[in-house]
């Protein structure tokens, strides 16, 4: 096993997306939404492929991802990926089971980024690569100026709980209205 010394973080851009390693992040995504207590059976990887293009193309995109150096200097392995968008009311789809945000966030703030995408490959979990990535997109965003992040996820998903906890995220009483244990999360700007 690679040390944490061996992973850089680097932006997802355009010019990868035909690039071996997206077809491994492709095969990692795929595999880590299989797991409970998300039990997505359904991805295979030309559905990432779909769902990275269009993040990609949407308002204030911010992606990274994790890579591993399988043999020295060479970071052939994609570890982990983050990514999320800009979003306001009503202008988003396909980002949760109620096609679209909850208004709720909007009545806090009119724009917030939508954290989509979070995962670490199962072998390389607990050494803080999801605290890094993490903690590198909102320092990314804070570089932008200052801005609400939002996400969504499992009330039995504890490393990520865990994550957005440490950083400043707070649990909103909002609850995914097709799928209750999913509640919603708020890193106000400016924490
Ligand atoms: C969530 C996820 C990205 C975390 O990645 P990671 O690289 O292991 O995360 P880190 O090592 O940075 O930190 C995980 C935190 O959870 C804790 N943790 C990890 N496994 C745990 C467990 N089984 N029980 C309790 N706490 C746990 C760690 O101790 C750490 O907390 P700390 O910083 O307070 O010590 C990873 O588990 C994953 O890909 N899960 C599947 C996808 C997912 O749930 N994504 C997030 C929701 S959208």
């Amino acid at each position: 096993m690679n040390g944490l010394s061996t992973v850089r973080y680097v932006p997802i851009e355009d010019k990868m997306f035909v690039l071996p390693i997206m077809r491994k992040c492709a095969e990692l995504y795929c595999r880590i939404w299989k797991e409970p207590p998300w039990e997505e059976s359904y991805w295979i990887p030309p559905m990432f492929m779909a769902q990275i293009r269009t993040a990609f193309a949407r308002r204030g995109y911010v992606g990274l991802l994790a890579l591993c150096a399988d043999n020295p200097g060479v970071y052939a392995s994609v570890v982990g990926f983050i990514w999320g968008y800009l979003a306001r009311s009503g202008d988003i789809t396909d980002v949760s089971s109620n096609q679209c945000l909850p208004d709720s966030i909007f009545r806090l703030y009119p724009e917030v980024f939508y954290l989509a995408e979070l995962g670490v490959d199962p072998a390389y979990r607990n050494r803080g690569i999801g605290t890094q990535l993490s903690r590198d997109l909102i320092d990314k965003l804070k570089g932008q100026g200052s801005q609400p992040i939002s996400l969504r996820t499992h009330i039995d998903d504890i490393p990520g709980r865990n994550i957005y906890a440490g950083l400043g995220f707070e649990e909103l009483p909002i609850a995914d209205r097709q799928f209750s244990p999913h509640t919603y999360w708020l890193l106000a700007p400016g924490k």
